[in-house]
């Protein structure tokens, strides 16, 4: 202990960006849920996922091959049914994502390591997913809509996929700042033809 010990501990870690070899490999599983390296890296995470003001963050993306996803589904994008409400930080060791019919949708996507781009995936809509907790209780949720589509994007980081990857349609990947003036594009890339207000697609990061 130094004489900076009353400082509590912070880091801001870097966040790789598409292009970088470590967002192309599988993540390891924690052996042990409540290892306080676990505990330190948690933290750290969601440090740099406040300061990116993102809404997820794969330890993969902070150049930690380990199985770990914070997210957040922030009010503004929570849906009407119960399963795809506001939901608090949620921290995730070693998931696992069942989905729990074919049914997919089409939405837009943004993800910190594609810094500025957003895209249209198709992804499940309705899903059970597992978790360990940081005190290594395993917890269950099932979810749709955009919590669903959250947690899958997440927890593809850490078997090294990006959003573009899983994309059929590159026509709906483009720099957010233009495709936010493309209203066409923007309804395409939600999958209706009309009927939705642009307004709310805002890109949130993950
Ligand atoms: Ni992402």
């Amino acid at each position: 202990m130094g004489f900076l010990s009353h400082i509590p501990s912070m880091a801001i870690l870097k966040i790789a960006r598409m292009g970088h070899p470590v967002l192309h490999q599988i993540s390891e599983t924690v052996d042990d849920p409540t290892d306080p390296e676990i505990a330190r890296l948690i933290n750290d995470m969601i440090d740099t996922l406040q300061d990116a003001a993102g809404i997820g963050l794969a330890a993969s993306q902070v150049h930690i091959l380990k199985r770990v996803v914070i997210f957040i589904v922030p009010e503004s994008r929570s849906g009407e049914d119960e399963e795809d409400s506001e939901t608090e930080l949620t921290i995730m060791i070693n998931p696992v994502i069942e989905p729990l019919s074919d049914e997919t949708n089409l939405d837009w996507e943004a993800c910190l390591s594609v810094p500025d781009l957003m895209g249209a995936v198709e992804r499940y809509s309705h899903i059970k997913y597992s978790w360990s907790t940081p005190a290594g209780k395993r917890e269950e949720r099932v979810a749709s809509g955009f919590h669903a589509r959250t947690v899958q994007h997440e927890c593809d980081h850490l078997d090294g996929i990006l959003y573009p990857m899983r994309m059929t349609d590159l026509t709906l990947l483009g720099y957010a700042e233009e495709t936010n003036r493309n209203i066409e594009l923007l309804r395409r890339g939600h999958g209706l033809e009309d009927g939705f207000d642009p307004e709310l697609q805002v890109a949130e990061e993950g």
